[in-house]
C-alpha cells in the first residue's frame, strides 16, 4: 500500500517504519530480531547507552547473512554534554558500535549550555552544526539532522547551514499533531521522524505519574481498528505514515515488530484522517519540562 521508503535530501532512502531502542530492555536481542524480521531502520542515541548492544546485533545480523550494512539505516544522536566536540563523540560511538559510519546523526536537543566538571560550557548551534557538517565530509555520517527543534530554530539553522538537515525528529501523535512544524519541514525538504507516536506509557508514568490519557482507548481509534481489523497501535502508526512521517516505535517484544511493520499494508481514508484531527490537544505526551531538565541539565549526565 505504501512505498517502503521516503527519499531524503541527501539522496538516501529511509524506511518508513523502524524501531527505537530508548526504552527497550533487551536491545541486542530486539535489534537482531528486528533485522531478522525485516526492519531496516534502527534509532539509537549516545544518551541511551546501548551502542555496544545495538552494534553487536547489527554486526551479527550482517555476519549471519540476514542483511548488509548498505541495507540498514542507522540513526544516532549527539548528546548535549558532547556538543563542544561532535567529532570525538561520534568517533567514540562508532567504536562502541563497531561500525564505520551512521546513516543519520542528529543534534539531539537544542540546548547550548551545559555543565561539565562544575564548569559552564556554552556552544552556539552554528558551531555545533559546522562540526556536524564535518562528520558528513569525513564519511562518518551519511546525513545530519536535528531533533526537538521548533520552526524558529530551524529557520535560523537554514540561514547558515551548508548541509541542510535531512530529518527532524520530534514527538508526533494523534494528541500532538504539530501541523505547522510538519508543514514547514515539508516546504524545506526536511523529512519528519516521529517519536512517542504511541505515547509511551512506561516513560510517561515514570516522569509524569499524573498522565492519564490512553490513545489506545480513544473510541475513534478503537472504531478504526475494528473496521480495518488492525490493532489501535497500527491505526495510530498508520495515521503518521499517511502523512509521510517516519515512525520508530520502541518495543521490548519482538512479536510487535510484525505488527508495527504491517502498518504499511492499509490506508485510512481522507475522511478518517480528517476525523482524527479532532484528537489533537496540542499537548506533548513526553513533556521534558517535567524531567527537571531545565532546572539542572545534569539530569542525564
Ligand atoms: N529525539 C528524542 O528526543 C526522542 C525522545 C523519545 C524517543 N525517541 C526515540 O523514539 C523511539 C520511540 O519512542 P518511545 O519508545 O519512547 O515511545 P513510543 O514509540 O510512543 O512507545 C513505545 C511503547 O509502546 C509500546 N508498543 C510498541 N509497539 C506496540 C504495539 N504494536 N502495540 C502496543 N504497544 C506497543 C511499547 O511497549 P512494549 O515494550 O511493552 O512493547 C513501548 O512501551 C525511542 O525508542 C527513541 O529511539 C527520541
Amino acid at each position: 500500500m505504501f512505498s517502503p521508503h521516503i527519499h531524503l535530501s541527501n539522496n538516501a532512502n529511509i524506511p518508513r517504519v523502524g524501531v527505537g531502542v530508548a526504552s527497550v530492555e533487551n536491545p541486542e536481542y530486539l535489534v537482531y530480531q528486528a533485522l531478522k524480521n525485516g526492519i531496516r531502520l534502527i534509532d539509537t542515541a549516545s544518551i541511551y547507552k546501548k551502542d555496544r548492544e545495538v552494534g553487536n546485533a547489527i554486526n551479527k545480523a550482517i555476519s549471519d547473512g540476514i542483511t548488509t550494512r548498505d541495507e540498514i539505516f542507522l540513526v544516532s544522536k549527539l548528546w548535549v554534554h558532547e556538543k563542544d566536540d561532535p567529532l570525538k563523540a561520534l568517533e567514540r560511538q562508532l567504536k562502541e558500535l563497531g561500525l564505520n559510519y551512521v546513516d543519520l546523526y542528529l543534534d539531539h536537543w537544542p540546548m547550548q549550555v551545559f555543565t561539565r566538571d562544575g564548569q559552564l560550557v556554552k556552544v552556539p548551534t552554528h558551531i555545533v552544526w559546522k562540526a556536524m557538517e564535518n562528520l558528513v565530509e569525513r564519511g562518518m555520517s551519511k546525513a545530519i539532522g536535528i531533533a526537538n527543534y521548533n520552526v524558529q530554530r530551524i529557520m535560523d539553522l537554514l540561514s547558515y547551514a551548508e548541509i541542510s538537515p535531512s530529518v527532524l525528529q520530534v514527538e508526533v501523535n494523534p494528541y500532538f499533531h504539530q501541523s505547522s512544524l510538519i508543514n514547514y519541514c515539508r516546504s524545506n525538504n526536511i523529512a519528519v521522524m516521529g517519536y512517542n507516536s504511541l505515547c509511551n506509557a512506561k516513560y510517561i508514568y515514570k516522569f509524569q505519574p499524573d498522565f492519564s490519557l490512553n490513545l489506545f482507548e480513544e473510541p475513534l481509534i478503537k472504531a478504526l481498528a475494528e473496521k480495518y481489523q488492525k490493532t489501535p497501535a497500527q491505526v495510530i502508526l498508520n495515521w503518521a505514515v499517511s502523512q509521510d512521517i517516519v515512525v520508530i516505535p520502541g518495543t521490548s517484544h519482538p512479536w510487535r515488530i510484525f505488527e508495527n511493520l504491517d502498518v504499511l499494508s492499509f490506508r485510512l481514508t481522507n475522511e478518517e484522517l480528517t476525523k482524527l484531527k479532532s484528537l489533537d490537544r496540542n499537548m506533548r505526551c513526553n513533556d521534558s519540562t517535567k524531567w527537571g531538565f531545565f532546572e539542572g541539565i545534569d539530569f542525564f549526565a
